[in-house]
């Protein structure tokens, strides 16, 4: 085992003991980011000394080349069909379960498969748990074509929403725009506090130009926060 830092023991703790929930024969969506890659390793490693047989949908292209690397069988969305189960990170996360998602840009194939599963668990650091959802910009996914006139419909929408920030900007990735697998790009929304979530991800998905916003509401069922010390904490 990879000696662990500080910031990775919680991420390995949640992640050991969220993927308990996996069952031999399930359908598990795999979710994207460094939390994830923990629980994707944690998989892995159950699959090579159990012989646990599942099949893995991954929420992005990282995810599906770590999940092949360790020994879990990939299949797509389609041929899968259904999941069981979808194990993912989030950003932050608040007392009715709501997620802040898409810190590494993956928010889109995440939302999906989490959305067709029975179950979704999130795996998370204390620090993801928040009294209001906010901290945190939120991500939200446009498409290239006119994602000027979108970034301005988005601030025109935030000026009269219950937030305390109100920019939208574009994410760079060195010199050029970042690019989501599905080749789009990402606003993040710095917005200090959502007062409203659900009136926000509504909104916001109603402007032409945007694809999905980060807000997983009514999604998530169990969060499995890691301590340092070994604990976790179900919520
Ligand atoms: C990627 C995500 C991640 O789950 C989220 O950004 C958390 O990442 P990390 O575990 O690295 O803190 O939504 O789109």
């Amino acid at each position: 085992m990879i000696p662990l830092s500080d910031a990775d023991k919680p991420k390995f703790v949640a992640s050991r003991r969220a993927v308990d929930f996996v069952e031999d024969g399930m359908r598990v969506g795999l979710g994207t980011g460094s939390t994830a890659a923990w629980m994707v390793r944690c998989l892995g490693r159950r699959v090579r000394e159990e012989g646990l047989k599942i099949a893995g949908v991954p929420t992005s292209t990282r995810t599906a080349e770590l999940a092949r690397k360790v020994g879990i069988a990939v299949v797509t969305l389609e041929d899968a069909g259904w999941l069981d189960l979808t194990i993912d990170g989030a950003d932050e996360f608040d007392r009715d379960l709501t997620l802040i998602k898409g810190g590494g840009g993956a928010h889109l194939q995440e939302k999906i498969v989490a959305t067709a599963s029975d179950r979704m668990i999130v795996i998370a650091d204390p620090a993801k748990d928040v009294a209001r959802l906010g901290a945190f910009p939120l991500p939200v996914e446009v498409i290239p074509f006119g994602w000027q006139a979108t970034q301005k419909l988005v601030q025109r929408l935030l000026a009269g929403m219950d937030v305390d920030g109100r920019t939208a900007t574009l994410r760079m990735a060195g010199d050029t725009p970042f690019r989501t697998d599905e080749g789009n790009y990402v606003l993040d929304l710095h917005l200090g506090r959502i007062g409203a979530p659900r009136d926000l991800a509504l909104h916001l998905n109603q402007i032409a130009g945007v694809v999905e916003n980060g807000l997983f509401m009514d999604i998530c069922d169990t969060v499995v926060v890691g301590h340092a010390d070994g604990t976790v904490r179900l919520i």
